[in-house]
């Protein structure tokens, strides 16, 4: 196993203040997701050595580009606000505080937007943030994991988002930890410590969210259709902005 990934276990997936039918039932997924994120840290520090050692900083304007597709403010606003949506008004009495989580993760996912196209101002690769606009590299992103899942949230059920925010927040946390151990380059390195916690936050939230709510089988089941889902082949690897061809 990937240093890196032992020393997320170890930090933050093993340790709870819960017990009962929710922990078990995370504890279980858990253990379907090990070999991938083993393999998504695994690729991670490839792409960084590949970047690190190709001899250009090319590879900066195409991570920043990505990561502003999949979190500037367009793509954050519509994947948040589908987030909020899968709460119907009369359940938010039960589901308030996450509501109140998924409300700041709004505030975060911009923000990573708005780190991204710093990394292209203050690269030179651009001079001003709208250029972006007029770039498809800045625009599109073709995880179906994120966008496609993302859009279906709201025809679930409120705890569906528990999922995502376990599997894909912690491939972002493990992606981050992975390339921050190759690339020494400041402006990466901003960025990225500058995301890092709040990438932990949302990986938190899915815990929380599974070890408070996850009760029963009915509860569970859309949880666990999530998983199923992300957990295909094709899903592991590192989002484009951390170094991914998807
Ligand atoms: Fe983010």
């Amino acid at each position: 196993m990937q240093p890196i990934l032992k020393d997320f276990l170890e930090k933050w997936v093993y340790p709870t203040g819960f017990t009962g039918p929710g922990v078990e039932f995370r504890l279980r997924q858990t253990e379907r997701c090990l070999p991938l994120w083993d393999k998504l840290v695994t690729q991670a520090i490839q792409a960084a050595e590949n970047d690190r050692q190709s001899g250009n900083n090319e590879y900066k304007a195409i991570r920043a580009r990505a990561g502003y597709a999949a979190e500037g403010p367009f793509m954050s606003l519509k994947q948040m606000s589908t987030q909020i949506l899968s709460v119907e008004i009369d359940e938010q009495p039960q589901y308030i505080d996450l509501q109140r989580m998924r409300a700041r993760q709004i505030w975060d996912e911009v923000k990573h937007g708005q780190l991204h196209a710093d990394v292209l101002l203050r690269g030179g690769f651009i001079q001003r943030e709208e250029e972006l606009m007029d770039d498809p590299r800045a625009n599109t992103q073709p995880k179906l994991s994120y966008f496609g899942m993302t859009a279906m949230f709201p025809h679930i059920h409120p705890l569906a988002r528990a999922g995502q925010h376990y599997y894909n927040e912690s491939m972002a946390c493990l992606g981050i930890a992975a390339t921050l151990s190759v690339i020494k380059d400041d402006l990466i390195r901003h960025q990225l410590h500058s995301q890092s916690a709040e990438e932990m936050m949302h990986f938190m939230e899915g815990k929380y969210q599974i070890d408070a709510y996850a009760l029963t089988p009915e509860e569970q089941k859309p949880i666990e259709e999530v998983f199923d889902f992300l957990l295909r082949p094709w899903a592991p690897e590192p989002s484009r902005a951390l170094g991914g061809s998807q």
